[in-house]
C-alpha cells in the first residue's frame, strides 16, 4: 500500500545529492533505535546484593540516558522497552522508504529544520504488512523551503532517517540516509550501560547487544571511601556540624576556627576574601580539614576587578555551543582560582518558563535539552574533569525554579521564590533532565531552590532532594541550601526548620551571619534524636567525599599560576567569540533595496543609544555588586569601544543628535541591570519595551533620511518590543554580552556572519507565557535566527 503522502515521483539528479548525506551525518546524532530487554543482578566484592544502585542504558553522544532504573533490594534489576520490535524499516531500490509490520502501529514521521526545530508532524496508523513512505515533503508548510530532516519514529527509538529537499514549489526530493539496523545487530555500536551507586567505583558496561541476561555485575568499592573513613574516625559532633555550615565572609572568618566551619562565602554584595590567610584558620582547627570558598561565578569570576566576563547563560543558549562553554568553565575555573576561591555557585540549570522571571538570563534557555547540553559542558569545564586547575560546580536551584507560577513569588515579588503549580510529569519532563546531565557529569554540590513545588517547600522535599537526586538520579555529592532558604520552612520556628531541611537531605547549610544558630539548633536535634547520627554522618561523607574529588584535601592552598590568567587575551578572545557566537538576528529589513545588516563597508556608522558605551549595562546582574550596575567595568570593552576597533574610529560617530551623512545608524538599546528578587515584571511593563522621546525621535530621523536603523537590544530576557521594531529595519537580540563588547561588532560588521538561534520563544504584545512546543505562535519562535 502507498501511502497519501507519497505524492509525485520527482527523480533527482544523482550530482545534487551527493554533498546531503555527509551534511547529515554531521548533523545528526545517531539516535536510540531497537527495542531493548536487558536484565541482570548487581553484586558488590563479597558477593551481596547491591539495592540503589543507578542502571542507565546510554547510547553513543547522548547526554541523556535512553533508560534508566535502578536495582532491587535483591540487586535484581530490568530494562525493557516494551517494544516487539514489530517494525523493521528497509530502503527499496529506488531510494524509498519500505516498512514492514507484524503488526499495527503508531509511527510519528517528523520534519526538522536543520537546526533541530521540528518544522512538521504527523501520526501515521500503520497497518501490519508493507508501507511505503515517500515524499514526506508534502508536510512541509507551503512556504518552506531548503532542506529538512525527516525521521521516523515508534515511542523514541528513531526507525529511519532522511533528507527532503525543496527548492521550490513542486520542486523536491527525499532521499532516506538510515534506517535502524536488522534485530540481532540492534544496539548500535558504543551502547552501553551505567552502573553507578554511592561509595562505589562507576562501572561501564560496552553492550553487543539490547537485549540480554548480563547476570551477575560486580561493583567495585571505591578506596577513596576508606580515606573518608579515617578522617570521619576522628570526628567530633562538632567537627561534624561545623563541616556542614556555610558562613559568610566577615562574620564568618573566626567562626571557621571557633565553630570548625566547612565553608565560607561571598555572597552577591561581599567582595573576594584572602583565601590563604581563611585557609590557615581552618587548618589550624583539631582535625585541620580545609575550608572551600564559594562565589557566584555565573557569567565569569564577575566580582575580580579585571576577569573576563561572559555572557550570561542565556546568551551561550543562543550559541547551542557545548565545546565553547566548556571552554568558558575552565576560563572562569583558572580566573577564580587565580581570585581565591574554588566553588561556583554554576551552572544555574534553571528552565525559565516565564519571562517575565527575573532569573531567566540565569538559565541557558526554555528547554530542558539547553540545560542538560550547556549545563553538563559548563560542570566539565569548571571540575576539569581531572585537570589540576578546577573548582568544583553547583548545578542549582533544585527543582523547577523556572518554572513558578505568576502570582506565586515570595520577596515581594510575582514568580521568584514562587510555587510551581505543576504536576510531577511537568517537573520531570522539564526540569528533571538538566540535573540527570549534571549528575552523570559528575557534579560535586547541588543547590536546593528557594521556590516550591505544588504547595511544598523544595528546602523541605526529601522526596525529591534524596527520594529523586540523591537515590533516583544517583547523586553522590552534596546538597547546600540557598542563603538563609532553610529559615522559610517554618518562619517562626528555626530549630523546625533546620530538622526539616537537613532531613529532607540538606546537607550544608548556606546560614550566613546565622552560622552559629545553625550548628547550635542542629546540635539540639541530634541530641533529642530529631536528626539521626546516620544522617549526620551521610552529610559529612558527602562534603567530605566532593572535597577529595577537588583534591582540597591533598592541597589545601590553590594552585599557584606563573603567568595571570586574570582577563587574559586568551581568555578574552573566547569570551568576544561567546559574544558573537549568541547574537540572534531577528529582523533584517531591506532599505532602498539593500538589507540593513551587515552594515556598508564604507562610509560612516553611528552610533547612539544608552547601552552603547556602558560596560555594566552590557554585562547586567551578577557583576562586581548582586544586582549589578551601570558604569565602567575594569578591562571592558564596551560595545562603542568594540566598533571603533573593528570598523576604525574614523568610521564611528556618536553623540547626542543625527550623524548628516551616516550610512547607517545603530542603537544599542535595552534593559537596567537586576538579578533575583529585583527582575520580575508586571505585564504593564513586559508588553511593550519603552523607548524614550528623544531616541525615538532621533530613529525616526535617521529612517526619514533614508538611513538604515538598527537595533542592538541588550537584555536579560525576551520580552515584547513593538515600539522598537516599529522604529527599526534590523533587529539583534544582543542578550547580556559581558566584558566583549567587540564581539557585537564582529557581527554587525559582516566579519562573521551570524550563526545565534533563539534559546526561547520571542514573545509578541500580550503573550507572556510561550514556550517551544506549547502551540502558540510567539512572535519569533524557539530556533529562530537570520543570517546571510
Ligand atoms: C541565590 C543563589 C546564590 C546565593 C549566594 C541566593 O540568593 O538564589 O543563586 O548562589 O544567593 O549568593
Ligand atoms: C545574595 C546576597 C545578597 C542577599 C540580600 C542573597 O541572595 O546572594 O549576595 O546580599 O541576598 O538579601
Amino acid at each position: 500500500m502507498d501511502l497519501e503522502i507519497a505524492e509525485t515521483d520527482l527523480s533527482t539528479p544523482e550530482s545534487d545529492m551527493l554533498a546531503f548525506p555527509v551534511v547529515l551525518s554531521a548533523l545528526l546524532p545517531l539516535m536510540p533505535s531497537g527495542a531493548v530487554h536487558l536484565k541482570g543482578r548487581v553484586l558488590d566484592a563479597l558477593g551481596t546484593a547491591l539495592p540503589e544502585v543507578v542502571v542507565e542504558l546510554v547510547e553513543p553522544e547522548s547526554i541523556l540516558p535512553r533508560m534508566s532504573t535502578g536495582t532491587g533490594l535483591d540487586g535484581t534489576f530490568a530494562l525493557d522497552s516494551g517494544e516487539t520490535d514489530a517494525v523493521a524499516p528497509r530502503l527499496d531500490g529506488a531510494g524509498r522508504l519500505v516498512v514492514e509490520l507484524s503488526r499495527a502501529a503508531a509511527v510519528r514521521l517528523e520534519l526538522l529544520s536543520v537546526a533541530g526545530h521540528l518544522v512538521a508532524v504527523r501520526t501515521l496508523d500503520l497497518p501490519a504488512g508493507r508501507t511505503v513512505i515517500d515524499h514526506p515533503g508534502s508536510m512541509l508548510p507551503a512556504s518552506s523551503t531548503g532542506v529538512h530532516v525527516a525521521r521516523v519514529r515508534e515511542g523514541r527509538s528513531v526507525l529511519a532517517q532522511g533528507l527532503v529537499a525543496r527548492l521550490g514549489a513542486g520542486e523536491e526530493w527525499t532521499r532516506w540516509v538510515s534506517q535502524t539496523p536488522a534485530r540481532r545487530s540492534a544496539a548500535t555500536a558504543g551502547s552501553r550501560l551505567e552502573l553507578r551507586r554511592e561509595g562505589f567505583l562507576r562501572k561501564i558496561l560496552p553492550l553487543e547487544g539490547l537485549s540480554a541476561d548480563l547476570r551477575d555485575i560486580v561493583l567495585e568499592r571505591d578506596p577513596l571511601e576508606d580515606r573518608i573513613d579515617s578522617v570521619m574516625a576522628k570526628m567530633e559532633l562538632a567537627d561534624k556540624l561545623g563541616q556542614m555550615t556555610q558562613g559568610v565572609l566577615g562574620t564568618g572568618d573566626a567562626a571557621l576556627g571557633t565553630m570548625r566551619l566547612g565553608s565560607l562565602l561571598s555572597g552577591g554584595g561581599e567582595p573576594l576574601p584572602d583565601y590563604d590567610a581563611l585557609q590557615d584558620i581552618a587548618l589550624g582547627t583539631p582535625r585541620g580539614i580545609p575550608m572551600i570558598y564559594g562565589i557566584d561565578a555565573v557569567h565569569g569570576t564577575a566580582k575580580l576587578e579585571g576577569a573576563t566576563i561572559f555572557p550570561h547563560h542565556i546568551g551561550l543558549g543562543a550559541t547551542r555551543d557545548s565545546s565553547l562553554v566548556r571552554r568558558i568553565g575552565e576560563i572562569t575555573a583558572t580566573e577564580m582560582l587565580a581570585s581565591g576561591t574554588d566553588w561556583a555557585f554554576s551552572p544555574c540549570i534553571a528552565v525559565p518558563q516565564d519571562d517575565r522571571w527575573g532569573r531567566t538570563y540565569e538559565g541557558f534557555g526554555e528547554t530542558p535539552e539547553l540545560a542538560a547540553l550547556l549545563g553538563a559542558a559548563e560542570i566539565r569545564g569548571l571540575q576539569g574533569a581531572g585537570k589540576t586547575w578546577s573548582v568544583l560546580a553547583c548545578a542549582k536551584h533544585f527543582l523547577a525554579d523556572g518554572g513558578t507560577t505568576w502570582g506565586t513569588g515570595t520577596q515581594n515579588t510575582a514568580l521568584d521564590q514562587g510555587d510551581a503549580l505543576i504536576d510531577m510529569e511537568a517537573v520531570r519532563r522539564t526540569h528533571l533532565p538538566g540535573y540527570v546531565a549534571a549528575v552523570r557529569e559528575g557534579v560535586g554540590s547541588v543547590m536546593a531552590s528557594y521556590s516550591s513545588i505544588a504547595g511544598k517547600r523544595n528546602h523541605a522535599n526529601g522526596e525529591l532532594l534524596t527520594g529523586v537526586l540523591k537515590k533516583e538520579l544517583g547523586f553522590d555529592g552534596f546538597v547546600v541550601s540557598d542563603w538563609l532558604a532553610i529559615g522559610q520552612i517554618h518562619p517562626l520556628d528555626y530549630e523546625a526548620s533546620v530538622r526539616d531541611a537537613v532531613n529532607a537531605g540538606v546537607d550544608m547549610g548556606m546560614e550566613p551571619n546565622q552560622h552559629k544558630e545553625f550548628i547550635l539548633a542542629l546540635n539540639r536535634l541530634v541530641t533529642n534524636g530529631d536528626v539521626s547520627m546516620a544522617r549526620i554522618d551521610d552529610a559529612v561523607r558527602r562534603i567530605l567525599r566532593t572535597k577529595f574529588r577537588l583534591g582540597r584535601m591533598d592541597a589545601p592552598r590553590l594552585p599557584v599560576f606563573f603567568t595571570d590568567p586574570v582577563g587574559s587575551p586568551a581568555h578574552r578572545a573566547v569570551g568576544r567569540e561567546a559574544v558573537r557566537r549568541s547574537l540572534v538576528v531577528l529582523v533584517n529589513d531591506s532599505v532602498l533595496g539593500k538589507p540593513a545588516l551587515p552594515l556598508p563597508t564604507e562610509g560612516v556608522i553611528a552610533v547612539h543609544g544608552s547601552h552603547s558605551d556602558d560596560a555594566g549595562l552590557q554585562c547586567g546582574g551578577w557583576t562586581m555588586g548582586w544586582q549589578g550596575a551601570a558604569g565602567a567595568v575594569t578591562g571592558a570593552t564596551t560595545i562603542l569601544s568594540g566598533m571603533r576597533s573593528v570598523f576604525g574610529s574614523e568610521r564611528i560617530a556618536t553623540g547626542a543628535t543625527r550623524i548628516t551623512g551616516a550610512k547607517a545608524a545603530v542603537f544599542v538599546l535595552g534593559e537596567q541591570p537586576y538579578a533575583e528578587m529585583r527582575g520580575d515584571l508586571e505585564d504593564r511593563d513586559f508588553d511593550d519595551f519603552p523607548v524614550d522621546a528623544a531616541t525615538a525621535a532621533l530613529m525616526a530621523s535617521y529612517r526619514s533620511a533614508g538611513v538604515p536603523v538598527v537595533t542592538v537590544f541588550v537584555s536579560g530576557r525576551a520580552r515584547p518590543v513593538p515600539t522598537l521594531l516599529g522604529a527599526s529595519d534590523a533587529f539583534v537580540a544582543a542578550w547580556l554580552p559581558g566584558s566583549e563588547g567587540a564581539g557585537v561588532a564582529d557581527v554587525l560588521s559582516g566579519t562573521f556572519a551570524p550563526t545565534g538561534i533563539l534559546p526561547v520563544s520571542w514573545p509578541s504584545p500580550g503573550q507572556t507565557l510561550v514556550n517551544h512546543g506549547d502551540g502558540k505562535v510567539p512572535f519569533r519562535p524557539y530556533g529562530f535566527g537570520l543570517t546571510w
